[in-house]
């Protein structure tokens, strides 16, 4: 994954300095975190926050299969929920379009004025 990609990377607005993500790993905040196998090769991850919120990778060679949408069910179905949640990047029209094909909906796309 290219994390310094601005269309990959989704939650951070600059990547953070290890201070910052380590009190982030301490935090805890995922709930599950599976790594995806083929042959006993990994070929991708999925998390589940605590918040609800689902990241998916799969790479590239191993896409347009079907492995993320059983993955994304089998994650569902092993972690029931009332919700889901999905931060995507407006740019990345492919997950756009996994999600919704997978029945999500868009619920806010959010603009911020920060004043220093
Ligand atoms: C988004 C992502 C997880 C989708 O994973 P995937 O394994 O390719 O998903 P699927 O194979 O289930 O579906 C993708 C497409 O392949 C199609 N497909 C599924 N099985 C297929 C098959 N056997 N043959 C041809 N096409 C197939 C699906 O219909 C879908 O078509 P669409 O692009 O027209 O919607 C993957 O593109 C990815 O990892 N992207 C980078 C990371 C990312 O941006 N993650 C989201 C932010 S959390």
């Amino acid at each position: 994954m290219k994390e310094r990609d601005p269309k990959y990377n989704i939650s951070h607005k600059k990547m953070p300095n290890y201070s910052q993500h380590e009190k982030f790993v301490l935090s805890k905040p995922y709930d599950k975190w599976y790594i995806i196998l083929k042959s006993s090769k990994e070929i991708g991850s999925i998390y589940l926050t605590k918040e609800n919120e689902i990241g998916i990778f799969i790479k590239k060679n191993m896409q347009k299969k079907g492995i993320g949408f059983n993955v994304l069910k089998t994650l569902m179905e092993k972690n029931p929920r009332k919700r889901y949640l999905a931060n995507i990047n407006p740019m990345n029209k492919k997950s756009i379009r996994f999600f919704k094909n997978n029945g999500f909906k868009l619920i806010q796309y959010t603009f911020e004025l920060e004043i220093k």
